[in-house]
């Protein structure tokens, strides 16, 4: 479970470019939900996700998971708890690094193998196990550095760094965003079967109001800093991309800014 109450924060305050990026936010994710975020540019999503990640703290209001205060919790003790994705698949490995590191740094850390240490063969089988899943012929290269892979191949690895111990909370900030459409599928495929089969707690940005209608079991969209909308289950099942752009609008009395979003009416 993740409880955020009364989440605030301000960027540059005091100064003429002060921005508060979220306002009083509240939100409780019970486990196993997998809510899909939508919003315009600078509604706040990222700052949401940074936020639960502790990139930075928040000005007031607390970020309970798990039955633990993380709210002033350091970045480096979430780690292991949390698994965040960007949009750009260059950010979330390293690129001299091979295949088999990369793996290995995200194994050590999640802590499962406890302090650093040699990588052994029993880790080795499992991470090559684990690639072969991905579908990419990824296994074979695990010595090959990450910087010759596409980006597609590189997001899918990521998608598994941060799963490969299982988190307690996986946040997708509109991590198939940058990949052209056939590789959007297939690593969007490749997270569905990963939550699913992890029962994974999930929160992802997505621009695609179709996604964000047929995937999970709840959709959030975020204006202003806060949530203007949270529908779930029968609710949701019932709802077409018209009535999110209604609803929307009737929730912030303006429409939803979204070029990209009306762009991408039609499933990815
Ligand atoms: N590190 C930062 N410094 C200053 N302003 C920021 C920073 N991060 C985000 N913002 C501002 O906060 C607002 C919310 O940004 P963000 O959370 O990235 O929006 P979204 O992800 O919904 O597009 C925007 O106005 C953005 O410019
Ligand atoms: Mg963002």
């Amino acid at each position: 479970m993740l409880s955020i109450r009364h989440l605030s924060k301000t960027f540059n305050a005091g100064t003429v470019n002060e921005k508060q990026a979220l306002r009083d936010l509240s939100l409780e994710v019970p486990d196993g939900d997998f809510i899909t975020i939508i919003g315009s540019n600078g509604a706040g999503k990222s700052t949401l996700f940074n936020a639960i990640c502790g990139t930075f703290y928040a000005d007031a209001g607390e970020i309970v998971l798990a039955g633990a205060d993380i709210t002033y919790l350091p970045e480096y003790k979430r780690y292991h708890e949390i698994g965040h994705i960007f949009q750009d698949p260059m950010k979330g490995t390293a690129p001299h690094m091979t295949i088999e590191e990369n793996l290995s740094i995200a194994y050590f850390r999640a802590g499962r193998a406890g302090t650093l240490r040699r990588v052994s063969r029993a880790d080795k089988a499992l991470f090559r196990e684990q690639l072969a899943l991905l579908d990419m012929g990824l296994e074979d290269r695990m010595k090959s550095p990450v910087g010759l892979l596409s980006g597609g191949q590189r997001q899918a690895l990521t998608l598994l760094m941060a799963t490969m111990v299982t988190p307690k909370l996986l946040l997708l900030d509109e991590h198939t965003a940058a990949l052209d459409p056939a590789t959007a599928d297939k690593v969007l495929s490749l997270t569905m079967d990963i939550v699913s089969a992890r029962r994974l707690t999930c929160l992802m940005v997505t621009h695609n109001m179709h996604q964000a209608l047929s995937l999970g079991n709840r959709t959030i969209m975020m204006d202003g800093g806060k949530i203007v909308l949270d529908v779930r289950d029968e609710t949701r099942a019932g709802m077409t991309v018209q009535d999110l752009l209604d609803q929307f609008a009737a929730g912030t009395g303006s429409a939803l800014d979204a070029d990209r979003i009306l762009l991408s009416k039609k499933p990815q």
